[in-house]
């Protein structure tokens, strides 16, 4: 299960890095002209970048946190024989 989430989960956050990319950009050059028929354009797309920048924030902090998950799900094997430990002994 964390080899699944973990490869969809930076597939995941790779891809939606480019749209945030951009969008974040895009987002400040458009505030900073303050041109007032680009603003009332804007207004409607302006959730955006918040919703991209969530998406990366939650995927961000799964990647951040699985090596931990991981050093964890190992120390719960401790007792379980090593994989090394399981190959056949060959003379
Ligand atoms: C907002 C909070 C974010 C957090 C907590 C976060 C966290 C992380 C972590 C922990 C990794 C894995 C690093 C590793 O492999 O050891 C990662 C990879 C990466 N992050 Fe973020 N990140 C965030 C936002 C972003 C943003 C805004 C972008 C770009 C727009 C971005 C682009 C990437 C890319 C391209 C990778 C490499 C993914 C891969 O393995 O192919 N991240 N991030």
């Amino acid at each position: 299960m964390t080899k699944f989430l973990s490869k969809w989960f930076r597939k995941f956050h790779r891809w939606i890095a480019v749209p945030t990319a951009l969008a974040i950009p895009i987002a400040f050059v458009l505030k900073m002209l303050g041109d007032e028929n680009l603003q009332q354009a804007w207004a409607r797309l302006e959730k955006i970048p918040s919703i991209l920048m969530l998406i990366m924030a939650i995927t961000g902090a799964y990647l951040f946190l699985l090596p931990y998950i991981v050093k964890g799900q190992r120390k719960k094997r401790v007792g379980a024989p090593a994989e090394a430990d399981r190959q056949p002994i060959k003379d």
